[in-house]
């Protein structure tokens, strides 16, 4: 028996020890499936806490840590100084929509905009879509922003302004609010107990109890949910479930974690694991130096390994130490897509204008403004690809197009969640003549505008892209107007500069004057 399961108290030997012999004469007259079921509503408590004091003192070590080192987030400043439960829960909703997939810190800036132009449900209800979308651009997801806003007009017109109070008409009332927003809004703004479990959490639980199951089975993802409502502190389950965050964000982080920082390192059965198995090997060395030495055997581990559904289904790996948990389901490759897009621009009376043209209402950055563009369906030649390009822009114009006006630009690559884009750019520049047409989609927008436009990351890369091509020669002055564009290079000596302006679009270090026009953001979809 292990040092630490011998230090258990008599009767909690007499239940762990109970539950072990359950199982082992179940398994001979059940299915293994049975058992698994079993197991999971009931795992073993290597799993899970059995001692409640345990639990006491991983909340007040956790706590602690947490007052003394939390980052000052503005709406955790909200949660806090804001009297009005309304307001308050109205903004924490905000700040977790805007959390789901982006960091932190890009969150922040976008979180204080937001705040102070809708300061409260009322005002975002009044606002309009478009408005919502530009707020949002570069933040990527934006299905996001149209949810909250379709939540505040439902809030304003169905629930007479008042938001939710609790954790279950959250999840019923609000469009995109999951399980997980639901309970951490319900705590961090309202004071609901009940855990929420991000992915953060899932890392800090994963490795406190050495759950290595995949982690998205359903499964580990009840067992997670059981953890932390087992674990939060009733008194303070907003703190509590933030400080867990919090530590996965900084402290128990996917790579390189910083064990020797962590406040509950004493309950992480992964820590207990590297080092009892460090200790292992370190004796087999001296073994085979010394044949006298004895090499442990009794690492701590799950009383139904062989049928336990939160146990790994792979050996250990010595080199990932803790990095061992979680365990995901290998990433399905993400679609491999080409799409011929092109900057269309013209003189107009403030300056250069540029035609862009709305996306569908659903879908992939639905609603989003773009360049004339077309998926490229098959690699083909270079006459063909602008001849389809050049159609396209002729359908939105309304008017013919000759192919040879269209210049090629360069390539950018830009990563969404699930689709590897490359966007392969030209460029082509217009007699007023040619220009009427502006409908309900389309529309020509100055430089200014563009910037603040409803665009997405992707079309931001293009503009750098398009810009960096003659940039020495022609740079764009402060009020967004080119002063000439007539300067543009040859088809030829583009081809040649073409790494250089790749990896300009793609983050290369050149300052560009409209810098936060192009602040990037890692990945977004629809
Ligand atoms: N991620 C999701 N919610 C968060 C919060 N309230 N603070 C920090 N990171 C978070």
């Amino acid at each position: 028996m292990s040092r630490l399961r011998s230090a258990m108290s008599k009767g909690q030997r007499a239940r762990f020890e109970m539950v072990g012999t359950t199982t082992t004469t179940l398994t001979r007259k059940r299915s293994k499936t049975a058992v698994k079921e079993e197991n999971a509503t009931n795992p073993s408590s290597y799993h899970s806490f059995s001692e409640p004091a345990d639990v006491v003192r991983l909340r007040s070590q956790l706590l602690s840590w947490y007052d003394e080192e939390k980052r000052e987030l503005p709406w955790r400043t909200l949660a806090v100084t804001e009297s009005d439960p309304n307001i308050r829960t109205y903004a924490v909703w905000v700040s977790e929509i805007m959390l789901q997939q982006t960091q932190v810190s890009t969150v922040k800036d976008y979180y204080n905009r937001w705040m102070k132009r809708w300061a409260t449900v009322q005002d975002l209800a009044a606002a309009t879509l478009k408005e919502v979308n530009q707020m949002w651009a570069g933040l990527g997801y934006y299905s996001r922003g149209r949810r909250l806003h379709e939540g505040a007009q439902k809030v304003v017109s169905e629930l007479k302004g008042r938001m939710p109070r609790t954790v279950d008409d959250l999840l019923k009332s609000l469009p995109g609010v999951g399980r997980y927003t639901a309970a951490a809004v319900g705590s961090i703004a309202l004071g609901q107990v009940t855990g929420a479990v991000d992915g953060n959490v899932i890392r800090v639980l994963c490795r406190l109890r050495a759950i290595g199951a995949d982690s998205t089975s359903p499964a580990v993802t009840e067992a997670l949910w059981n953890l932390a409502n087992m674990l939060v502190d009733p008194e303070r389950a907003g703190d509590f479930n933030q400080a867990m965050m919090e530590l996965g964000a900084r402290v128990c982080t996917p790579k390189g974690p910083l064990c020797s920082q962590c406040p509950v390192q004493s309950h992480c059965r992964s820590y207990q694991k590297v080092h009892v198995k460090q200790e292992q090997n370190s004796k087999k060395l001296l073994g085979k130096l010394n044949k006298k030495i004895s090499v442990p055997s009794d690492i701590e581990d799950c009383m139904n390994a062989g049928t336990c559904q939160l146990c790994p289904s792979e050996p250990w790996d010595d080199e990932l130490g803790v990095q061992n948990f979680p365990r995901k389901p290998a990433k399905k490759a993400p679609r491999v897509e080409r799409t011929l897009t092109c900057v269309v621009t013209r003189t107009g009376e403030e300056g250069e204008e540029y035609l862009l043209v709305q996306r569908p209402n659903k879908g992939l950055l639905a609603g989003l403004w773009e360049f004339p563009s077309l998926l490229l369906q098959e690699e083909n030649s270079e006459v063909k690809r602008k001849r389809s390009l050049c159609d396209e822009i002729s359908r939105v114009l309304g008017a013919r197009l000759t192919e040879s006006l269209l210049q090629y630009v360069g390539e950018v690559v830009h990563i969404f969640s699930h689709i590897h884009q490359t966007y392969v750019v030209y460029s082509v520049r217009l007699k007023e003549r040619d220009t009427q047409t502006q409908t309900e989609n389309t529309q020509w927008l100055t430089r200014p505008a563009l910037q603040d436009a409803a665009v997405s990351t992707g079309q931001k890369k293009i503009v750098k892209l398009f810009d960096s091509v003659d940039a020495p020669k022609e740079k764009t002055s402060k009020d967004g107007k080119r002063p000439n564009s007539s300067g543009r290079k040859s088809d030829k000596t583009l081809q040649s500069s073409k790494k250089a302006r790749l990896a300009a679009a793609n983050g290369g270090s050149r300052q560009l004057s409209l810098s936060s026009f192009f602040k990037t953001v890692k990945e977004e979809c629809g």
